[in-house]
């Protein structure tokens, strides 16, 4: 049994990895913290909330931060993600409830020092907030268990420059705090997550559940299938974020390799970019 903190800018990729966690018996998600990225911090937690209630789940929300550390911020990715960040989802309903009144750092501060050594982390949106908790308490790497963040690339080109990934790109100097902190940390990144496609006849059998759950995700896939038929040239979407759950929860799903790791934040061609040590 896996505890999770989830942090997140939802996002499509985002949404299903959430209900994954949510609906997956292995994992007990502890709260989920958000963060600018596919969409203004006050979108994605309204998301979280929206997501959650809808399909029936209460967990603490924390609001996390809302621009990069010292990069000049972009625009959110509309054409990814929709202008709500759930691919323009219409008539959404009335769901109620509230997001916390501490913030994301502080929740992931409070949470870590609650359960020593417990904690998964699962980051899955720009690190603006791990890196806000790790100022806030300096033994945060020895208090989680571990740091898995869908982040980076290190063969595969990158998906907002020749070398970088979108999570990395929209604050990397969070992104190298994090990746130089001394967690036990896994980068799940677009090397693995540009193989997990949604191909038709995955969708299908996730039309075949047959849930009004089920109907939303295959509606956040067709987006996303479009998205990336329109802008990438990907057939069959990469559900990139969904990837970290799967690792934690069966890491023999994936191949790793263990190495240091760094983010370049020089250079108008390499800023972003994950540097992987594969000397040994
Ligand atoms: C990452 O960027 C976001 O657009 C997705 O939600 C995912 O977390 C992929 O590069
Ligand atoms: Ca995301």
């Amino acid at each position: 049994n896996h505890k999770v903190i989830f942090d997140t800018d939802p996002g499509v990729d985002d949404a299903i990895a959430l209900y994954f966690a949510l609906a997956h018996p292995d994992i007990e998600l502890l709260g989920i913290t958000t963060t600018f990225g596919n969409v203004s911090v006050q979108q994605a937690s309204a998301n979280a909330l929206y997501l959650t209630r809808l399909a029936g789940y209460r967990r603490p929300i924390a609001q996390g931060v809302q621009f990069p550390q010292l990069k000049t911020p972009g625009k959110h990715p509309e054409f990814v993600h929709g202008n709500d960040g759930l691919g323009n989802l219409h008539g959404r309903s009335e769901v109620g409830g509230q997001i916390e009144a501490e913030s994301a750092a502080e929740f992931i501060v409070k949470m870590a020092r609650q359960f020593p050594g417990e904690i998964s982390l699962v980051g899955v949106g720009p690190m603006g907030n791990l890196a806000l908790a790790l100022k806030l308490e300096p033994r945060l790497p020895r208090l989680l268990k571990q740091v898995v963040v869908m982040a980076g690339t290190i063969d595969e080109p990158g998906n907002v420059s020749p070398v970088a990934e979108a999570n990395v790109w929209n604050d990397p100097h969070a992104a190298d705090q994090i990746f130089t902190a001394g967690c036990d940390l896994t980068m799940v990144g677009l090397d693995l997550t540009h193989q997990a496609l949604c191909t038709p006849e995955v969708q299908r059998r996730i039309e075949e559940i047959g849930t009004p759950l089920a109907v939303i995700v295959s509606g956040l896939m067709d987006f996303f299938r479009k998205t990336y038929q329109d802008n990438q040239d990907f057939v069959d979407p990469p559900v990139h974020d969904p990837c970290t759950v799967a690792y934690l929860i069966d890491p023999s799903v994936v191949q790793t390799r263990r190495c240091p790791l760094d983010v370049e934040l020089h250079g108008e061609l390499t800023l972003g970019m994950t540097v992987a040590d594969l000397r040994g």
